[in-house]
């Protein structure tokens, strides 16, 4: 495939046609935020942590999806793109339980953005859903960014137990008819759980070690089918 030349904050690059912004970034060391990308998931651009400024374009654009074209200028660290990335973190924080969130954290901590900036905030608060012995789900970490859909779905596993319910501020994640996990067509293969970045779904045996349960006991709870839905740890 024939190469693009583009400028990167004054530096020039050149990647094959169909590169991202991300990924010619990420060729010269550059390193853009992300938190709903995901290396092994089809970009879908849904936290907007990752926009960057191209000269000539009004708008932000998301870094993880849109491609570079021949003669682009990208700018990676404007005082405009990283007031935006500021902000969307703080909405994060004032709306969703973050404390598992490692990698959002250390975002939080580099764009000095302020946890308490919208006190109004409603909070998204959802008991925990430990309806099997795989996993337990809690929504409140839950920041929407769709990987554990796309892995379940086309991205890896083809099994489609899982997807958005709701809508506007309800927008959740879920199964359909909200039916309990071993009702669905889940196979507990755990790549939701591997791809989930702020802990909402979590090993069920890690949950019960943070609980202080004893080893035996947690290969108890975890041998049979979960029955408990709902119940907050
Ligand atoms: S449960 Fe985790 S992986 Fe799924 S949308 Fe929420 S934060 Fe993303
Ligand atoms: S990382 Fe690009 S939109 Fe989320």
């Amino acid at each position: 495939m024939p190469d693009v030349k583009l400028t990167i904050d004054g530096e020039p690059v050149a990647v094959p046609t169909g590169t991202t912004i991300l990924k010619a970034a990420e060729h010269l060391g550059r390193s853009i935020p992300t938190i709903c990308y995901h290396d092994h998931c089809t970009a879908n651009g849904l936290c907007r942590i990752c926009v960057v400024e191209v000269s000539g374009v009004g708008p932000l654009v998301p870094a993880c999806l849109t491609p570079v074209n021949e003669g682009m200028k990208v700018t990676t660290a404007s005082a405009r793109a990283e007031r935006s990335r500021r902000t969307i973190l703080e909405m994060l924080a004032s709306a969703v339980d973050l404390s598992e969130a490692p990698e959002i954290q250390k975002f939080i901590g580099e764009y000095r953005a302020q946890g308490a900036r919208f006190p109004e905030a409603q909070r998204r608060e959802y008991p925990v859903l430990d309806d099997n012995p795989m996993y337990i789900r809690d929504y409140s970490k839950c920041i929407l960014c769709w990987r554990c859909v796309q892995v379940c779905a086309a991205d890896a596993q083809f099994t489609y137990a899982i997807n958005f319910t709701g809508r506007g501020f309800e927008t959740g994640i879920g199964t359909f008819f909200d039916k309990p996990m071993p009702e669905t067509t889940c196979v507990f293969c755990g790549q939701c759980v591997g791809v989930c970045p702020t802990g909402a779904l979590k090993p069920k045996r890690e949950s019960l070690l943070e609980q202080g349960l004893r080893p035996d006991e947690i290969i108890e709870a975890t041998r049979g089918g979960g029955n408990r839905r709902g119940k907050p740890r």
